[in-house]
């Protein structure tokens, strides 16, 4: 696979405008994103941040804001003031077009004073109901005149159903071309996502044996100890199957069961992608309730139910568990079932994938069966691969063991990991858009979630039937009967 992008270590430089730029999101992971950028070289003199939002806050405030949202990763005090005087602040109300003008200005004499050629990158980590204003007004107010490139940043949720998301798409894209527009989904900016690529198509022992011919099953696990938090107000109108399955389980199937692209840029890639979810099948009600399962989970040691979390309705059917089983027809994947979990305050907080072999014939050792071969992608924690193999019992007899062959990143390899959003910040300023979304992408994953979601609207569950899962458990009894019927099970 040829590798077409050169992603030499390079100052960028750009100017970014985050609107949301008080929230959670750009507190928690974009400014240490930028930070991380910043010490690592890829941003020095020549970038600038404005930070916008309602509240009128000063550039002083903002960037003790900024300052404490990357303390702990400082190597000294002038470090800091160098990196935080980069940062400016704009009250800005998304629906006065004469912001966007005193944002223009500021805009421009940023882009003067840190000579930032005209590159800028807009982050949208607000509500998704402004974002078709914000770009309309980005483009009408000039903002987006400029010399360099214009870029804009969405996070999710992208929509809550096919018929919403395009909608949000078509609103885009009046103003901004697919290939400037960078959806995140930020599983894509791990590790061991991005390792799923090179494990497949960089080693002809697995590429030769990733097929229906000796793949039994796959699996993939999304599971959080933690509950909603305090973000009731939102998961109450998503749940799990569109918080977490739309967007990053259907993600990871996809680089899972594609076939091979031809190139490791975004084009290729998407078009195996692209191929992938159109092979998905998309089931009809009934094969609904056969092949997936939903829960809530009720009150465990210390932790309250979901319905008595802050701002959840007490009889809320909301799901926040979800398991089911996929089946994509492509010739090399055809029939493999591919089960799919994950959900709110289960027993740990990991993110694996199982791929579980056929087993080979015993009959050599008198029948006494034989262990799942299973290769393990650990995505978080404890990153790295195991490999289970059958090998001879030590001693006399001729019978096999289990034997695990593992990999794990070591504590100095882990430390230099980018982080998922400081990796996606800057394949955008590459105007690399290999790990993001692509729309064809989001229109078939939508539809087949909207199937699911659809089925479930139509069944008239009793309030009761939830909840179904206690805190700390791997989910409901249903999850482990879904694959016990076809003779599988969770290997995790
Ligand atoms: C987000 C979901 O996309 O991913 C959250 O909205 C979830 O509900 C989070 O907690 C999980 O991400 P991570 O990286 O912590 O596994």
């Amino acid at each position: 696979m040829k590798v077409v992008l050169n992603l030499a270590k390079k100052e960028q430089k750009a100017l970014f405008v985050i609107f949301g730029g008080t929230g959670d999101l750009a507190q928690r992971k974009l400014y240490p994103a930028l930070f991380d950028l910043y010490k690592r070289g890829y941003l020095k003199k020549h970038f600038a941040v404005i930070g916008t939002a309602r509240r009128p806050w000063s550039n002083g405030y903002y960037r003790d804001v900024v300052r404490s949202s990357i303390d702990g990763m400082v190597n000294s005090q002038s470090q800091i003031d160098e990196f935080a005087s980069h940062f400016y602040y704009q009250s800005h109300n998304v629906n006065d077009v004469d912001h966007y003008e005193t944002l223009r200005v500021l805009a421009d004499k940023l882009d003067q004073d840190y000579g930032l050629e005209g590159n800028r990158l807009y982050y949208l980590a607000m509500s998704p109901s402004f974002f078709g204003t914000i770009c309309e007004h980005l483009k009408s107010q000039g903002l987006t005149k400029t010399t360099g490139y214009n870029r804009v940043i969405i996070e999710k949720p992208f929509g809550h159903d096919y018929a919403s998301a395009k909608k949000l798409n078509d609103e885009i894209s009046k103003y901004f071309p697919e290939e400037a527009t960078f959806r995140i989904d930020h599983y894509l900016g791990k590790e061991m996502i991005q390792n799923i690529m090179a494990l497949r198509f960089g080693n002809s022992i697995l590429s030769a044996i990733w097929n229906n011919k000796m793949i039994s099953n796959i699996q993939v696990t999304l599971s959080e100890s933690l509950g909603v938090e305090e973000r009731g107000g939102y998961y109450d109108t998503a749940g799990a199957l569109r918080d977490m399955v739309q967007n990053h389980i259907l993600q990871i199937v996809a680089l899972l069961v594609m076939d091979r692209p031809d190139s490791y840029c975004a084009k290729d890639v998407r078009k195996r992608k692209v191929e992938t979810f159109k092979a998905l099948k998309i089931y009809s009600p009934k094969e609904v309730a056969q092949n997936f399962v939903r829960g809530q989970y009720g009150a465990g040691k210390d932790m309250v139910a979901y319905r008595e979390e802050s701002m959840i309705a007490p009889d809320s059917m909301t799901e926040t568990f979800v398991a089911g089983k996929l089946e994509v027809d492509n010739c090399d994947m055809a029939g493999v079932p591919i089960y799919i979990r994950t959900g709110k305050r289960l027993a740990t907080k990991a993110t694996r994938i199982d791929i579980v072999f056929k087993k080979d014939d015993d009959s050599l050792f008198g029948g006494q069966g034989l262990a799942d071969n299973i290769l393990t992608i650990n995505v978080e924690p404890d990153t790295g691969i195991d490999f289970t193999l059958n090998t001879k019992k030590i001693g006399q007899e001729f019978a096999t063991r289990q034997t695990n062959i593992g990999y794990r990143l070591t504590k100095e390899q882990v430390a230099k990991v980018p982080e998922a959003y400081e990796r996606l910040i800057l394949n955008a300023l590459q105007g690399n858009s290999v790990n993001f979304t692509h729309w064809d992408e989001l229109e078939y994953s939508w539809k087949f979630v909207d199937a699911i979601r659809n089925a479930w609207d139509q069944e008239d569950l009793p309030v009761d039937y939830f909840p179904n899962y206690a805190c700390g458990t791997m989910g409901p009894q249903a999850s482990d009967e879904l694959l016990a019927k076809a003779g599988h099970h969770w290997i995790f």
